[in-house]
């Protein structure tokens, strides 16, 4: 029986939604494969020494939406494993997506609206969901609608993360690449 998978030996690339679990998931699959974690926001903090929050406000989204791409590239070109969760608007740009290919194994991590409403309902750190009129779910209903069909299109393989045992996810993604 062949048991090894199509992605063997690549690294993993997280994306979806906030809230969908990204980062969590991250750190649990690199533990699993016992290589570093990376994280396109973390990068992007480091680099320019401010928050996201303060890059929206002080330089824009577009200024911030240029540094993913930049990131990404630099990510997609680098040598040696790691698991990598991009934000959540980085799939967005179409030169965005190709790279991510290249990066690894995309993973499309979905989460239905419920569970993102009730993840991301405390939190203060994301300058979309400060934008734009309605209630959280109206608002993340509204920008689900337009990403999901890129998620789709940048992803090898969707899992989904809501209703299920944490542990079980981070094992299933791990098993794409052993
Ligand atoms: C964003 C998602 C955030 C971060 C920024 C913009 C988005 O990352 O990159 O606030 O447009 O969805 P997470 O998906 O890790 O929250």
């Amino acid at each position: 029986m062949n048991t090894e998978s199509e992605y063997q030996g690549r690294n993993i690339v997280l994306t979806g939604f906030m809230g969908a679990g990204k980062t969590s998931l991250g750190k649990a699959v690199s533990k699993l494969l016992q290589v570093p974690f990376l994280d396109t926001d973390d990068l992007i903090e480091k680099s320019e020494g401010m928050t996201i929050s303060e890059i929206f406000a002080g330089k824009g989204e577009q200024y911030f939406r240029s540094l993913e791409t930049e990131t990404v590239r630099k990510l997609a070109g680098r040598g040696g494993r790691f698991v990598l969760s991009v934000g959540g608007g980085l799939p967005l740009r179409e030169e965005n997506r190709p790279l991510l290919r290249e990066a690894g194994c995309v993973v499309y991590l979905k989460a239905d609206i419920d569970t993102l409403s009730m993840r991301l309902s405390k939190d203060t750190k994301r300058p979309v969901l400060q934008q734009g009129g309605g209630t959280l779910e109206e608002k993340i209903t509204r920008i689900l609608a337009q990403r999901e069909p890129l998620y789709l299109e940048a992803a090898d393989v969707v899992i989904e993360n809501d209703h299920r045992p944490f542990r079980e996810v981070a094992a299933e993604i791990a098993q794409l690449v052993m």
